[in-house]
């Protein structure tokens, strides 16, 4: 891989002589996104049935004269915005946290960083790492899941993968950018621990694997904009996590204020100037900003600039967009991801010979399930519904749609059928990116946002599944959202339940082999699944102020001794697997746990084996066991593997308020290594470290 932050500082040199030959008005100039409003409205002009946002790829900076690139934004996550009809739509990053493949997402990448060089970008504003607080974050489904570790791990590849195409990966958004509707107001307030061990640390996962840039968040931390954070840019990404990138505002309004952002150690306004421009420049001249800040922003913009686009091969392939290989690793995706939840019975996979005649109820059985429709809205060429998928998968047997509007007409048409699927959960209208006309000027849309009322089904669902359900015992219930769907009210009038998430565009094709037992499903819960809401860390959705607990999620249930309907990690598949013979020991600076796994069904099948370390011999408050690893291990029926998995004993280590580093407790720990975060799924062991 080319742009490693190895190769990028050996273009240290060729900035320094660049720069020393800006005036201060050119070096300003860089730090300005361009996408003014007019050449957006121009771009729309020109091509009316392309008005959306990100169409192009959106410029900053550049200076032809110096030759110095310009910076050529594209969105994501779940593929590239720009375009209309062109791109790959991948199964959103939920989903693609759920296969637990670090090895895929990092095939993602390289096809998202072909696609962005087919449009001339060079910047991937897609990889989302930011922490649900609560699942009920509506924009929950642009990141990988609620676990710190894993989402350092999932990242970290999107990361490889884009920037081994010579695309700058952006993450975002730094930090503690996890309530929507409040996202312009809120100032998040927690202890230094919860900051470093549960919402820093995949921050900083990402810029060790190389990230080359980083998008400041729209909300405050302790009462100050994540676009002007001294603490959170200067001192701890930049000096502490030595990064040598650049950072950019998120867009429009993350950036309040010329002296304090530029202070603050924000590099890039975008994506159009209001506070910086001729207001930074006069900034500069009556003293409030040194110099040396506007400095510092233009070398380590020239120098990432230069480093990835000195060795483009010149010519744009756009053979690449939505081609062949982009499209399998989407449907791969999508098969490795959706997670089965409940499967009474063995109810599924429904079999082709005896399923005559199939019932597909719920408004989303017939509808697009690619996600929001706010700044990561992906429009592919064409996208498989769920109920296209089913008739995919069984071409013998007659599937019937009905929106199951009408309660009556469907007991009578579940009744009639051998087989029902419910396609229920949520579209762009309950969940995804939300913009207030009020907080942001100018604006006209507004879209999804948090999940304020409920966690759970729409009342018509849950009406329609108790009614429906206990009609026809061959049912399943697939779940389409961003994050984790409550079920308990309704589980039981269901034989099977499948998560979905937002599976991208050849989604329903993966969902149609599932049903029917061509693909055996693999995906595993990257969030827990609480009997009761109450069990979640409580949030007030629109406010000024919010306080973030240590704990959250699978942590703050077993640490409160609360049974989790299901355990984080949690996913069934049509065969069995044994764990025998687990082992663990440190082998210098990593801890190696190992066991063997048996395939002891009649399928062929993917089992996610999990590493989970316990922390009850600790001194201080530590939850009672965290992620430390995962690996996905294939196997043919009756065939046994190893399943090896390390860590770096690095990741065991507490956030010492006193002296302000992470630091090793030594100690004997808890080692599990299993299938789930149940300890009834796992087996156990110690370890001294
Ligand atoms: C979102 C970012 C996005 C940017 C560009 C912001 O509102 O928070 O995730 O990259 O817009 O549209």
């Amino acid at each position: 891989m080319k742009c490693t932050k190895e190769f990028r500082l050996g273009y240290s040199e060729k900035a320094k002589e660049i720069l020393n030959k800006l005036t201060l008005e050119e070096k300003v100039a860089l730090m300005s996104g361009q996408m003014s409003l007019q050449l957006e409205m121009q771009n729309n002009a020109e091509d009316p049935d392309n008005k959306h946002y990100n169409y192009i790829p959106y410029p900053a900076g550049g200076n032809e004269r110096a030759g110095i690139p310009q910076m050529l934004f594209c969105d994501g996550p779940r593929g590239v915005v720009c375009g209309n009809g062109k791109t790959t739509c991948f199964p959103v990053s939920m989903l693609r946290g759920a296969s637990f493949d670090t090895e895929l997402e990092e095939k993602i990448g390289h096809a998202i960083g072909k696609e962005i060089r087919a449009f001339g970008g060079n910047l991937f504003g897609g990889v989302c790492i930011n922490l649900p607080y609560n699942p009920g974050w509506g924009r929950s489904q642009e990141t990988y899941g609620e676990e710190s570790f894993h989402l350092g791990q999932m990242g970290s590849a999107l990361v490889r993968g884009v920037q081994g195409e010579d695309v700058i990966a952006c993450i975002k958004h730094y930090a503690f950018n996890q309530m929507e509707n409040s996202r312009f107001k809120v100032s998040v307030d927690c202890d230094k621990r919860t900051e470093r061990e549960v919402y820093l640390a995949h921050f900083k996962d990402c810029i060790d694997a190389g990230a080359a840039s980083v998008m400041s968040s729209y909300n405050l931390y302790k009462g100050t904009h994540c676009g002007h954070h001294d603490y959170l840019l200067n001192e701890v990404l930049k000096k502490e996590w030595d990064f040598d990138g650049f950072i950019m505002s998120d867009f429009y309004w993350g950036v309040k204020d010329t002296a304090e952002a530029a202070n603050g150690g924000q590099n890039i306004e975008m994506a159009h100037t209001l506070y910086f421009g001729d207001k930074l420049l006069q900034a500069v001249k009556d003293g409030s900003v040194p110099e040396g800040k506007i400095d510092d922003a233009a070398f380590r913009i020239i120098r990432t600039l230069l480093a990835f686009t000195d060795q483009y091969k010149t010519g744009v392939d756009t053979s690449v967009l939505a081609c062949k290989e982009h499209v399998a690793l989407a449907i791969e995706s999508a098969r490795k991801g959706i997670t089965l939840l409940k499967n009474n019975d063995n109810v599924l996979p429904f079999d082709k010979k005896r399923i005559k005649k199939l019932l597909v109820l719920g408004t989303l059985g017939d509808s697009e399930p690619i996600g929001d429709h706010g700044s990561s809205w992906v429009r592919p060429p064409y996208v498989i519904s769920p109920v296209q998928g089913i008739r995919m998968a069984a071409s013998e047997t007659q599937v019937v749609y009905d929106s199951g509007e009408d309660v009556e007409k469907a007991k009578r048409l579940a009744g009639e059928a051998d087989a029902v699927v419910f396609v229920v959960g949520y579209d762009h209208n309950d969940e995804g990116e939300f913009v207030s006309e009020s907080e942001a000027e100018g604006y006209t849309g507004s879209m999804g946002g948090d999940r304020q009322v409920s966690l759970g089904l729409h009342r018509n669902e849950i009406d329609l599944i108790k009614a429906v359900g206990p009609v026809n015992k061959n049912s399943a219930a697939v779940l389409i959202g961003g994050n984790m769907i409550m079920i308990t009210e309704w589980m039981d009038s269901v034989s099977s339940i499948i998560m979905a998430y937002y599976p991208g565009m050849e989604g329903g094709r993966a969902l149609g082999e599932i049903l029917f037992g061509e693909t055996n499903p693999s995906g595993k819960l990257p969030f827990v699944l609480p009997y009761n809401e109450s069990d979640l860390p409580s949030v007030v959705w629109d406010t000024t102020y919010q306080h973030y607990d240590y704990y959250h999620g699978y942590a703050k249930l077993e640490k409160e001794g609360v049974e989790p309907l299901l355990p984080y990690g949690f996913g069934l598949s049509y065969t069995t697997f044994e764990l025998s013979n687990a082992a663990f020991k440190a082998d210098g600076d990593n801890l190696i746990a190992s066991c063997k796994i048996k395939n002891t069904g009649g399928k062929e099948g993917t089992e996610v084996v999990q590493l989970y370390v316990g922390f009850s011999n600790s001194a201080i408050d530590r939850p009672v066991k965290l992620l430390r690893g995962f690996k996905r291990i294939a196997l043919k029926p009756s065939e046994e593997k190893e399943a090896v998995i390390s860590c770096p004993v690095e990741k065991l280590c507490y956030y010492n308020e006193k002296t302000g580093k992470m630091e090793l407790e030594h100690m004997e720990y808890e080692v599990y290594i299993g299938t789930s975060s149940n300890s009834n799924d796992l087996l156990k062991g110690k370890i001294r470290l």
